[in-house]
């Protein structure tokens, strides 16, 4: 990563729930998914908080330790997308974008079939699926041969994990089992695109794949996903809350121009790249202004500077709308929502 090191206060956590991708745990933990257990899972975009998508009480347990409404639907992860149309109603976009895309950073949301249950889905008649494209997901996945439901593993509203101590240092004593899977490498949740209405692709959430690519792969001009403004309303539309990935520490975003010269004692200063001068207060999220980097770093900069004891972080946001940057800046908003 490229940030400075400031030190982060201890934080005992639950870090013995930590452990290591090994066979035997690979197995016991798809036997514990069956018996109707949670488990946090490493994906390459954040961790996940999975359980067996086809038992309402298994899932049940995800939103209650997430303390998330109902009416937030759930992911559904499969390993290989030959599931597919055992949970969902497949099309032909559907089946270039995953020859395209998956394993990977997708979501893809479909008309759903009734394999899947209805508290996964709020209700709704379609069901979101991604093919994770992390090796110890997709060991998993295969190990367990079913659709494990997964949301990112953090209580609702907070950012989402990227290390598997985040998933412990959230939950404490009552953390899921972790399967180590190291640092993810996107940083940043997957691109949703509902491809329900296969005539009309939208762009639910924006992540690694972006609309420009997506749009290529399937002929047609793909809208740019509206990023909500820090002060409007949150929709009622599940998924689209305002504020949501938001560190408890008051978070302000600036454009080119940071509010002063020098930040004050109690305010933490996130800058897109390493300045030419350095102060204690000072962080950046790429040395070299690099984005993926600065995706990649953000979440455990935020909840860094929010166990160090700052009144205020203020982040610089990206300047362009093109690729990874179109989800920074959509993260970073909705960080910052009132
Ligand atoms: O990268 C990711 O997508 C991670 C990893 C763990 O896979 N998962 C993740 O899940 O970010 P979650 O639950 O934190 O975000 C899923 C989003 C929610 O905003 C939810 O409302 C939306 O997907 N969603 C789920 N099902 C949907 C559906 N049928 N229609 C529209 N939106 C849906
Ligand atoms: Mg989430």
């Amino acid at each position: 990563m490229g940030i400075n090191p400031t030190e982060a206060p201890p934080d005992p956590g639950a870090s013995f729930r930590i452990c290591p991708p090994t066979a035997a745990n690979i197995r016991f933990f798809a036997g514990h998914l069956q018996a109707g257990g949670l488990l946090a899972i490493p994906t390459e975009t954040v961790y996940g908080l999975a359980a067996d998508a086809r038992s309402p009480e298994a899932c049940q347990r995800i939103f209650s330790l997430k303390g998330r409404p109902l009416l937030d639907p759930l992911i559904v992860h499969l390993a290989d997308v030959s599931q597919l149309p055992e949970f969902a109603h497949p099309n032909e976009a559907v089946a270039r974008i995953a020859e395209a895309c998956w394993p990977g950073p997708l979501t893809v949301v479909l008309p759903k079939k009734s394999s899947i249950p209805d508290l996964i889905t709020a209700g709704k008649t379609t069901v979101a699926i991604r093919i994770p494209a992390h090796p110890v997901a997709q060991n998993l996945l295969q190990t367990f041969a079913g659709p494990l439901a997964a949301p990112s593993a953090n209580p609702f509203g907070y950012l989402s994990p990227t290390l598997p101590q985040h998933v412990t240092n959230s939950f404490r004593q009552k953390s899921p089992w972790v399967l180590d899977g190291g640092e993810c490498a996107i940083g940043l949740e997957s691109t949703i695109l509902d491809l329900s209405r296969p005539e009309t692709p939208a762009i639910l959430r924006p992540g690694h794949f972006s609309a420009h690519f997506l749009s290529s792969l399937l002929d047609t001009t793909i809208p740019q996903h509206y990023t909500i403004q820090p002060g409007n309303q949150p929709a009622s539309a599940p998924g689209t809350f305002a504020r949501h990935y938001s560190p408890h520490t008051k978070l302000a975003l600036f454009h080119k121009q940071p509010p002063s010269p020098n930040p004050p004692p109690d305010t933490a200063r996130v800058l897109l790249q390493r300045p030419a001068q350095a102060s204690s207060n000072l962080f950046w999220l790429s040395e070299q202004g690099d984005q993926a980097e600065a995706a990649r770093s953000l979440y455990q900069l935020l909840r860094q500077l929010d166990n160090a004891g700052y009144q205020r972080i203020e982040c610089e946001l990206p300047k362009t709308d093109s690729g990874i940057a179109a989800a920074l800046r959509d993260r970073l908003h909705r960080a910052a929502a009132p």
